[in-house]
């Protein structure tokens, strides 16, 4: 069975020299993967993608990293490319503490608007959040009907069965890292029914190609990694993250 990657950003200068060749190794190789914004310009770039390929979904938002240009006219305008039909979430948008680009205030601010862009077009939103997660889950408290991915789950066993409920698992190549104990937990302890696969391409890289360009066709290793963790077949990862991805993302089969 085929797979899907739930967080790609081939719009990465990454990709530059070879992006044609490798959208036609995703189509051949996988069902579909979904191209993640982090402004304005790269949310613009994943519709476009999502336009010209069948086999490419968008979502829209200013990773916390990149608010310096999310202004009321910026809002306005994202909430305008949200409203496409190949728009499948708001994301990726959060906290990050770990690189600081931005005071914590500032970032919760944007946080929040975006929660309230989600609201309003009635999508779900792709999570980043970095040394962050008692803020995140605090402002998510105030959202209880927004519903999503948590993109590359950086949070122990523990507080994962807090989110589960109205929260997916996007699980990377970290998962293959030899120093993933924490995530392993994780994934033994959070049932097939809410964990989805992603890449975060062209970061992320699972072993065996850690260090190198990540794309999509490597989230088989992560797959694998899940099928030795929880002792089950390949396939069966296979069938319920496509179907968890499918949901989350309200893309049903008939869509592709
Ligand atoms: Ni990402």
């Amino acid at each position: 069975m085929k797979l899907i990657d739930s967080h790609a950003h081939m719009d990465n200068e990454a990709f530059d020299i070879d992006r044609d060749e490798l959208f036609e190794k995703i189509e051949k190789e996988m069902d579909f993967i979904v191209n993640i914004g982090y402004d304005l310009e790269s949310s613009k770039k994943s519709i476009e993608y999502a336009h010209k390929y069948g086999f490419v979904y968008a979502t829209v938002g200013f990773h916390p990293d990149e608010i310096v240009g999310y202004s009321t006219e910026a809002e306005k305008e994202l909430e305008e490319l949200a409203k496409d039909p190949r728009v499948v979430a708001i994301g990726e948008i959060g906290l990050d503490y770990h690189w600081m680009t931005h005071p914590k205030e500032k970032q919760q601010e944007i946080f929040r608007r975006q929660l309230e862009l989600a609201k309003r077009v009635g999508k779900p939103v792709v999570i980043h959040s970095r040394e962050a997660m008692e803020d995140t889950l605090n402002i998510l408290n105030e959202y209880p009907e927004i519903k999503g991915i948590f993109h590359c789950y950086p949070g122990s066993a523990e507080t994962a069965k807090t989110l589960l409920d109205r929260f997916y698992l996007g699980i990377g190549g970290v998962l293959t890292f030899k120093n993933a104990r924490k995530l392993v937990e994780v994934v033994k302890n959070v049932p097939m029914d809410r964990i989805i696969l992603e890449t975060d391409c062209p970061y992320m890289t699972p072993a065996p190609f850690r260090g190198k360009r990540n794309e999509p066709v490597y989230v088989k290793y992560v797959a694998e990694k899940i099928a030795e963790i929880k002792g089950i077949e390949f396939e069966e990862v296979a069938v319920k993250t496509n179907a968890n991805t499918r949901k989350v993302y309200g893309i049903s089969e008939e869509n592709k």
